[in-house]
């Protein structure tokens, strides 16, 4: 909508996975590393957590390309509440396996057959499991053996990324997963960006947008973004893209203060020290009650 007004290609602040706009922090860069690290020396289980909108499906998308670019096999499970029956179906279509997508026998078979093939070539095979927090228990059963799948001489043959939100190391921590627990070799966790990495963050995304140095966001603006959004990517891109919508309603190049404080009423905003800032809250929100102050909307 205000593209053409600030003179971008495309919208910096969408909200979808995009890897073309991945911002590489330090911990992003370590976390695909790690990712990409464990797939080659088939590590077997590998875990990925972080909060709500710290940029795990990003970082898979991300290691979606890396794996086309290197030809290795892969299925993608993105939708995690399913039975166990869906869960072999998905990863037959995936994998493109030659069989029967219905029956869980025919789908071992054909897959063990495929991870050997392409054992012998001296390839590997990736699951990545997203949401991975939702899974049922008896689907969590299902990828703890096929993660036993392995082969004297070729090691793990199935290397299984399990992504989701810190409720996956609780779940994985109860008794009953004690088996699988202990398969994970390697663990990644993305967390909130530091107020430096909020602020590349956002000249990073205004310049793949074609801003290549950004006039749109003063400097104490980008401090009070941070401030408001914890440092979370996806709260980040939400305020950002609103401010820019504002400014642009109002036909004005740079973003200010009081366009902030009117977005974030707007996504009815909640963030640390919010009541001393907006001296008393925000309209019809009331100081003595914590609970009045809502939280921000997914
Ligand atoms: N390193 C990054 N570089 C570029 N964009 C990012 C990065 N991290 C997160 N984002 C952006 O933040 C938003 C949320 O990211 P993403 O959906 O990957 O988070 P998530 O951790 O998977 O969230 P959820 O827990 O809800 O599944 C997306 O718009 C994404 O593009
Ligand atoms: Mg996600």
């Amino acid at each position: 909508m205000y593209n053409a007004f600030f003179g971008f290609r495309e919208s910096p602040f969408n909200l979808s996975p995009d890897p073309s706009f991945f911002y590489r922090s330090p911990q992003h860069e370590e976390a695909l590393a790690n990712l990409i690290y464990g797939v080659h020396s088939r590590k077997g289980f590998i875990v990925l957590t972080g909060e709500v909108g710290t940029g795990k499906t990003t970082m898979l998308e991300c290691l979606r390309d890396y794996l086309d670019s290197q030809y290795i096999e892969f299925a993608f499970i993105f939708n995690s509440r399913i039975t166990t029956d869906q869960f072999f179906e998905m990863i037959a279509y995936d994998l493109g396996l030659n069989c029967s997508h219905k029956s869980k026998t025919e789908v071992l078979f054909a897959l063990n057959a495929l991870l050997i093939e392409q054992g012998q070539q001296g390839r590997t095979t990736v699951l990545i499991v997203d949401e991975a927090h939702n899974l049922e228990w008896d689907v969590l059963e299902e990828i703890r053996l096929l993660g036993n799948l392995e082969n004297p001489k070729m090691g793990k043959l199935l290397q299984i990324i399990l992504a989701g939100q810190p409720e996956l190391d609780r779940k994985l921590d109860a008794p009953n997963l004690r088996q699988l627990k202990q398969r994970i070799v390697l663990r990644c966790n993305l967390s909130s960006f530091q107020l430096q990495e909020t602020i590349e963050y956002i000249h990073s995304r205004l310049s793949k947008a074609g801003m290549a140095s950004q006039t749109v966001f003063p400097e104490e603006l980008l401090r009070e973004v941070h401030q408001r959004s914890q440092g979370i990517p996806r709260v980040i891109n939400a305020i950002c893209d609103n401010l820019l919508l504002t400014a642009f309603a109002l036909e004005q190049r740079l973003c200010a203060l009081d366009m902030l404080e009117e977005v974030c009423n707007d996504m009815r905003l909640d963030w640390p020290g919010k009541r001393s800032k907006t001296r008393g809250g925000l309209p019809g929100a009331d100081p003595a009650n914590p609970a009045s102050f809502v939280s921000p909307r997914e």
